[in-house]
Formats: C-alpha cells, sequence, structure tokens
C-alpha cells in the first residue's frame, strides 16, 4: 500500500443539510486525513467540464445543474491506499446498495443526489485534484 491522495467533493444536498462535519468525521475517522478544502460555489460550466466523462448520459443534465444549484466543499484527503478506502467509506453510488454505515447509506438522499463524490482511481485523482487546487494549496 502507498500513501495517496483522492479529490473528494462534499455535494449541495449535504451542505444544505449542515452534514459537512458529518462527513468529515467520518474520513478521519476511516485515517483519511483532508490536506485541503475549500467551500466554493460551481457555475453550470465547471460543473459540465468537471462530469464531462458523462455526457452523453441521460442524466447529465440535471446532474450538472444539481452540482451548481448550491455550494460544494472539494477537498484533498490523503492516506495508505486513499482512492479505495475513501469508495469505502462512501459506499455505493445508490445509496439503495450502499453498505450500512458508509456516507451514501446514512445520508444520500437519491442516486443523483448522494451527498458525496471521490476519485475512482489513481489518473483521474491527479485530474480532479489539479482542477480545484493549485500546487500551492497542498501542503500536506
Ligand atoms: P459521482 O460519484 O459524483 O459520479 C457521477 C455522478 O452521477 C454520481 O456520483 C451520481 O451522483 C450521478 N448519477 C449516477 N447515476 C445516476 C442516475 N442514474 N441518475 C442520476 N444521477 C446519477
Amino acid at each position: 500500500m502507498a500513501t495517496q491522495r483522492t479529490l473528494s467533493i462534499i455535494k449541495p444536498d449535504a451542505t444544505r443539510r449542515n452534514l459537512t462535519g458529518k462527513i468529515n468525521a467520518k474520513f478521519e475517522d476511516a485515517g483519511l486525513r483532508i490536506v485541503a478544502q475549500k467551500r466554493i460555489k460551481l457555475t453550470m460550466e465547471q460543473a459540465g467540464k468537471f462530469y464531462e466523462v458523462h455526457a452523453e448520459r441521460p442524466f447529465y443534465g440535471e446532474l450538472c445543474e444539481f452540482m451548481a444549484s448550491e455550494p460544494v466543499v472539494v477537498q484533498v484527503l490523503e492516506g495508505e491506499d486513499a482512492i479505495l478506502k475513501n469508495r469505502e467509506v462512501m459506499g455505493a453510488t445508490n445509496p439503495a446498495d450502499a453498505a450500512p454505515g458508509t456516507i451514501r447509506a446514512e445520508f444520500a438522499e437519491s442516486v443523483g443526489e448522494n451527498s458525496v463524490h471521490g476519485s475512482d482511481a489513481p489518473d483521474t485523482a491527479a485530474e480532479e485534484i489539479a482542477y480545484f487546487f493549485s500546487g500551492l494549496e497542498l501542503v500536506g
């Protein structure tokens, strides 16, 4: 196992319900360190570019509108095997399939409004971190 960094987003359904602290506690309890974090409001264009890989999916428009609807918290999580560990802490994309105790099982409202995003692989993690953070903002 190696130390990795992964990009996490606390989505509008969670910031709206004031769940940032509870979600961050799940990350920290799992041994993930929040090494960078900021609360921002995405434009439709910024959300669209971030989720460009899903542009052909039927839910793309709805997804972008949701992500631009209210503030999000973007963060970099660091730890041993952080990409996989974060995905375990988040739970399955659809909260109906998410394991008990995971963020999505406890907090997500639907498959679309599912409280958190996490990078799925090392190359996407590097791209997604660079999308939101400059090197100067990553102090470890
Ligand atoms: P995320 O991990 O951010 O990656 C892509 C997002 O698309 C996903 O979480 C969901 O929020 C959203 N998504 C995936 N499948 C659907 C769906 N069937 N309907 C609406 N949104 C979806």
